[in-house]
């Protein structure tokens, strides 16, 4: 049997995981809000329209942070024709998806429900057809107590409390000629520097994204990050990465080493952010925020019909990829690459959170979740706390994209109740990995559960007639020694290996 090694020490550490690493993503888009979060009329919705079932999902994955609502949406979005009484609200045509955006479903729902979930708000302006001022109303509108225009407007409309938005994304993908109202790197950098600055006139408690460049492989990457951030370093917190991961070549030991691309793409952000910080003279460090990560490709061709033959219509069923089980393998590695960027990445969000491209689906009579939702909840329930920085030993493999790739691929997470966590993914075919972990300085740990998610077929899927088709087990099948931990991890598989304290 292959045979891999890690030693664990809590000496060697990256630092406090920020639990907004586990955040995700609600957009105006498909059936994610309307028929998704949002159904009123359904048995299963409460009295404010909310899916209670969903909510009862979103609330076991505690998902600290949902960013909202866009994406491309946003760029085409009046934030106003979100509030007021709903019978008054425009139907306005969405040019990013070609539907039409109704707005029954606005800033003060997402703010209920996000309290109903136990989520903060994260949420985006429009730096496509608005900008500053639209940007700075809205946030003395949420955030502001009272005694002006648009906060009493938010007391007039039902919510005497402030929402206290925190978190606010400058724009969505700006480079991108698909987006609406796309910009140079100097237009959008300035438009962010005056937009951000007016923002936190009005509250200067926030933070804010700046959009990086829409994807690692965009032509305007890297000199667009230098040249915004050389217009906007000062005034901004974050800046933003976008990644999404495919396996239509078939291709599996190339598709499940994509996270060194993860980390690639993050190191770099990391270098440039810093080379623009350096050029300023500054001490200002900025951190990163992957505000829309996973795997997405499954849908692409049959969306391309339904919106062809739907043009403007509401709701329609796209961007529903039906996850398979490889894609939870790789979305476990995109995790475990994430923690082990945690000292830089502090937020990130799974795009996204129900039915377009989500971990959880819904259907007029229940919700059921895909394969990516399990290395998801184990990430954030066992991934908050202390990222520690193992050293691993792995066999290597070399695959169509990447060269001497770990078969292992794993990290390791401190809890504050003084539990430890490790996360490994076997990316092996056919081969199972005899794991030997050195947890010397860890000696009273006692071994809780290995948990572990495998099928034998890497394309079996969760769907509504068969939704636990793939679903994790407990085994106790590990051997903790004097510090010495052994056991083995099956070919193809996503591990959770808790220790705990006796
Ligand atoms: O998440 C789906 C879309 O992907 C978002 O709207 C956009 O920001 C990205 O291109």
């Amino acid at each position: 049997m292959k045979k891999a090694t890690i030693i664990v020490d809590q000496d060697f550490s990256i630092g406090r995981v920020d639990e907004r690493l586990f955040g995700s993503f609600i957009e105006h888009l498909g059936r994610a809000v309307y028929g998704g979060i949002y159904d009123p009329g359904n048995s299963r919705s409460d009295e404010a329209g909310f899916r209670q079932d969903v909510i009862e999902l979103v609330r076991k994955l505690n998902v600290p942070i949902v960013r909202y609502p866009g994406g491309n949406f946003v760029s085409g979005f009046n934030w106003e024709d979100s509030i007021g009484p709903r019978e008054h609200r425009p139907a306005r045509l969405d040019l990013a998806w070609s539907t039409t955006e109704t707005n029954q479903f606005g800033l003060h729902e997402f703010c209920h429900w996000s309290e109903k979930v136990g989520s903060q708000v994260m949420y985006a302006v429009n730096l496509g057809t608005r900008g500053m001022e639209a940007a700075r109303n809205v946030v003395e509108y949420a955030n502001h107590s009272g005694g002006s225009y648009w906060s009493d407007l938010r007391r007039v409309n039902g919510s005497e409390k402030p929402f206290g938005i925190k978190l606010w994304c400058l724009g969505n993908e700006m480079d991108g000629p698909w987006q609406i109202g796309q910009k140079t790197a100097y237009e959008y950098g300035r438009s962010a520097n005056e937009t951000a600055k007016v923002m936190k006139w009005v509250d200067p408690s926030i933070e804010v994204v700046a959009c990086g460049s829409s994807a690692y492989d965009m032509p305007s990457f890297g000199s667009w990050e230098l040249e915004m951030l050389d217009q906007c370093y000062e005034n901004v917190d974050y800046v933003s990465l976008h990644r999404y991961y495919s396996n239509s070549a078939n291709d599996t030991p190339s598709f499940l080493a994509k996270s060194v691309d993860m980390d690639a793409f993050i190191k770099t952000v990391v270098s440039l952010c810093d080379a623009a910080g350096g050029k300023k003279h500054t001490k200002k460090k900025l951190n990163l925020s992957f505000d829309e990560w996973n795997v997405w490709y499954h849908s692409q061709e049959q969306d391309k019909q339904i919106m062809k033959q739907n043009r403007w219509g509401q709701s329609l069923p796209v961007l529903e990829d039906v996850y398979n089980f490889e894609d939870a393998l790789l979305v476990g590695s995109l995790l475990i690459t994430l923690l082990r960027n945690s000292d830089r990445v502090k937020i990130a969000c799974l795009a996204q959170l129900v039915n377009v491209i989500a971990p959880i689906m819904t259907s007029q009579n229940g919700c059921w979740v895909q394969t990516i939702y399990w290395p998801f909840l184990h990430a954030s329930l066992y991934g908050r706390g202390i990222a520690l920085r193992p050293v691993i030993n792995s066999p290597l493999y070399d695959c169509t994209d990447f060269a001497a790739v770990p078969l292992l691929d794993a990290t390791a997470v401190l809890g504050d109740d003084g539990s430890l966590t490790i996360f490994a993914v076997n990316r092996s075919l056919q081969d199972d990995l005899e794991l030997s972990c050195d947890l010397r300085a860890f000696q009273s740990l006692k071994f809780k559960e290995h948990i572990v998610l495998h099928h034998d077929n890497p394309k079996a899927v969760n769907i509504e007639s068969a939704p636990n088709t793939v679903v994790p087990v407990v085994r106790q099948d590990g051997q903790l020694q004097d510090g010495h931990f052994k056991v083995q991890i099956p070919a193809l598989s996503w591990n959770v290996l808790n220790f705990n304290t006796p």
